[in-house]
């Protein structure tokens, strides 16, 4: 569903290398994780993938579409929530979810019964109506859910996705994220929230200044880290192993 191919990025001309050689391959009907610590390069994958940035080198595909080739086929297919959603304070909610539905030409019906079922299950019937920049800081996160499933794409991007979300909330989006994968699609999100991704992520990769450390299965994490039983652990263990390394040359 997601396939990223030997992808590189660096900022300022190449003083700071933010992802360094990264191969990765999402496959439909997974929930994938995606950890590292902070400045390991997450978001700025995540841009690469739905187009926000371009790789210095490597390939890009989402769901056999060249994102560098095609950005606009490519979009279509992803649903893209960011760590700090810039949504349009001066609409409504509604307003906003149409247009959003506009631009991705959602059938007025099927938007309808979508966005039925989802305002329902985030509460947000009532607060639809409001102008956004009344929301609060996890309404607007809610929203942002909202405006990236109502195309229903194949791929759903999250940056550190339950930022903000109150614990009934984080319950309900799991399951949303369930329902899509058992559907045949796929999700694919940054976090930083460690039990989260070890309950409820099929495959996981860990990130560490810009390079991929590990990658897999919870069982094939732990196999790699022998002894090790806590997703915790093993996060700490090849994160931390890294920087001693890194120190030994200082
Ligand atoms: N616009 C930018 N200009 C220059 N450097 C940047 C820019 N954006 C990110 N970086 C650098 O790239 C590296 C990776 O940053 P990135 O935001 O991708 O990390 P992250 O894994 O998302 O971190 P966090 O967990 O804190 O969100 C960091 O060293 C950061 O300082
Ligand atoms: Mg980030």
């Amino acid at each position: 569903m997601l396939a990223i191919r030997n992808v590189s990025k660096s900022y300022r001309k190449g003083a700071v290398k933010a992802v360094d050689d990264l191969t990765l391959e999402v496959p439909a009907g997974v929930i994938y994780g995606f950890l590292g610590p902070n400045g390991a390069g997450k978001t700025t994958t995540i841009k690469m993938v739905v187009g926000l940035l371009r790789p210095d080198t490597g390939t890009i595909s989402v769901d056999g579409v060249d994102v560098g080739k095609y950005p606009l086929e490519a979009k279509r297919r992803i649903g893209f929530v960011p760590d700090y959603p810039e949504l349009y304070e001066k609409l409504t909610g509604l307003e906003y979810l149409n247009f959003i539905g506009d631009v991705f030409g959602v059938p007025t019906d099927v938007r309808r019964r979508r966005l039925g079922e989802l305002l329902e299950m985030f509460e947000l019937e009532d607060a639809v109506h409001d102008l956004v920049q009344t929301y609060s800081h996890g309404m607007k996160q809610k929203l942002a859910v909202t405006a990236a499933v109502l195309p229903d794409p194949a791929l759903l991007i999250l940056d550190e996705p339950f930022t903000g979300l109150d614990p009934k909330s984080q319950a309900l989006f799991k399951d949303l994220m369930r329902q899509r994968c058992d559907q045949g699609k796929a999700v694919f999100f940054s976090t930083h929230i460690l039990d989260v991704a070890e309950r409820f992520c099929d495959y996981i990769a860990i990130l560490n200044r810009g390079r991929l450390v590990a990658k897999g299965t919870m069982a094939e994490l732990r196999q790699m880290a022998s002894g090790e039983t806590t997703l915790e652990q093993i996060f700490l263990d090849l994160t931390e192993e890294e920087l001693t390394e890194e120190n030994k040359g200082k």
